[in-house]
């Protein structure tokens, strides 16, 4: 069997379990938000059934989520098996090959750590379970990204190595970022401050005994604690360093590169999802974490993730190492990297010292 670099079916099906991955992310988000992880407790059966003989009429309340949940990431794990036997028969790419047993690893552990997650009914597994699956989303994606026919055609172009920097730091970022995400949901702290922009009215919310008492004889239900707290100002603030460090990648990309390339249109488009996290995670509190808002603000909090390390492979490609002046690179690089009809990678206008900027 031949190995090509160019499998436009083995691409649409990669684009394809990234897509899976997506409601699959949805579908465990809206697990934990309505609490439903426990539902079923025992792994792998469901309630003593093979989990695929699990009678419908028994699939309800919370059981329906945390099933559905299991049957979904199944089917994701088989699409994963089929991922990585294609790529294993038909691309030629080593290093790529061995990405596709990397993710069928992480769907594994993933499984694993589901699984453990329940049976050991710990929360810090929650958390784990929480970053891994953002992070398999992010190598699915890539790998779509790499099988695509876009990705041989992105030729070094004179980028500032800079830029690529910038997006590794900002990826980096949203990444503990999303880690903080996840400890605030699984040490249940969510409404452990209720108002937002403040946090118990004032900027810094007091976490000393009797302040805490306070706060406690409002709630007959639950106790908050000082570190919950902690958690939850911990988030909002990494939330202003995201923004803050996106704005700022954003218009130094656009100051750099104009607008007119599909690279400097897809960091405003990152752009954009950063705000509207940003406005979800504002609304799931003031909504008191209504379960759908908080889901969203889960799934896109994943979707910024996989645009901005999207953007990173393309920003490296774009910068590497090969000295290639705008000006000077010839009628049939500019043919390759343009495409037909399609808009540029390129910056629209030169950089001023493109290679010398690393
Ligand atoms: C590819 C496989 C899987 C992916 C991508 C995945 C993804 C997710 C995601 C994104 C969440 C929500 C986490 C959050 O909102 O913080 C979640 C929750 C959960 N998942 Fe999975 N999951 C997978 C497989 C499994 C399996 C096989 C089980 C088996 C029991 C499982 C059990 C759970 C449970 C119990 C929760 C709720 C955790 C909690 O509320 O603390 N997952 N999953
Ligand atoms: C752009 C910045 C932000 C990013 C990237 C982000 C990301 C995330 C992620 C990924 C999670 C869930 C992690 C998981 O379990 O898988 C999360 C949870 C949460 N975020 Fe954010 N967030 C941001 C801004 C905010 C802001 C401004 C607030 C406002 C207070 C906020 C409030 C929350 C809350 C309350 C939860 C927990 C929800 C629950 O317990 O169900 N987030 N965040």
């Amino acid at each position: 069997m031949t190995r090509t670099e160019t499998n436009p079916w083995l691409n649409r099906f990669a684009v394809f379990a990234a897509l899976n991955t997506v409601v699959l992310i949805a579908i465990g988000g809206l697990v934990t938000s309505k609490e439903a992880g426990m539902a079923v407790p025992d792994w792998p059966t469901t309630y003593g059934y093979n989990m695929f003989f699990f009678p419908i009429r028994l699939w309800n309340g919370g059981i329906f989520y945390e099933h559905t949940h299991r049957l979904f990431a199944s089917w994701v794990g088989f699409l994963t098996v089929i991922l990585f036997g294609w790529l294993m028969a038909r691309e030629s790419r080593g290093w790529l090959r061995k990405l596709g047993g990397l993710a069928l690893f992480l769907v594994i552990l993933q499984g694993v750590l589901g699984g453990l997650r329940v049976v050991l009914y710990r929360d810090q597994i929650g958390i784990l379970h929480a970053a891994l699956a953002q992070s398999f989303l992010a190598l699915l994606a890539s790998i779509a990204l790499f099988t695509s026919g876009l990705w041989p055609r992105i030729a070094p172009a004179g980028v500032p190595v800079r830029v690529r920097n910038w997006m590794i730091a900002g990826t980096g970022l949203l990444f503990l970022q999303l880690l903080l995400g996840a400890t605030l949901r699984h040490a249940h702290a969510g409404l452990a401050i209720p108002d937002f922009p403040l946090a118990y009215g004032h900027l810094w919310p007091a976490t000393d005994p009797e302040s805490l008492q306070r706060i406690n004889q409002a709630h007959a239900d639950v106790t908050i604690t000082a570190f919950q707290i902690q958690v939850h100002m911990a988030h909002r603030i990494g939330a202003l360093l995201v923004l803050g460090v996106s704005l700022w990648i954003t218009s130094r990309v656009v100051r750099a590169l104009g607008t007119g390339s599909l690279f400097a249109r897809g960091v405003l488009g990152w752009q954009g999802l950063v705000l509207a996290q940003a406005l979800l995670g504002a609304s799931t509190v003031w909504t008191g974490k209504a379960a759908d808002i908080a889901t969203l603000h889960v799934v896109v909090g994943a979707s910024c993730l996989v645009v901005a390390v999207l953007l990173t492979l393309v920003a490296a490609r774009l910068s590497h190492a090969r000295p290639m002046r705008f000006e000077t690179s010839g009628p049939r690089g500019a043919r390759r990297v343009q495409g037909a009809g399609a808009p540029s990678l390129q910056p629209t206008h030169p950089v001023a010292t493109p290679s010398a900027q690393s």
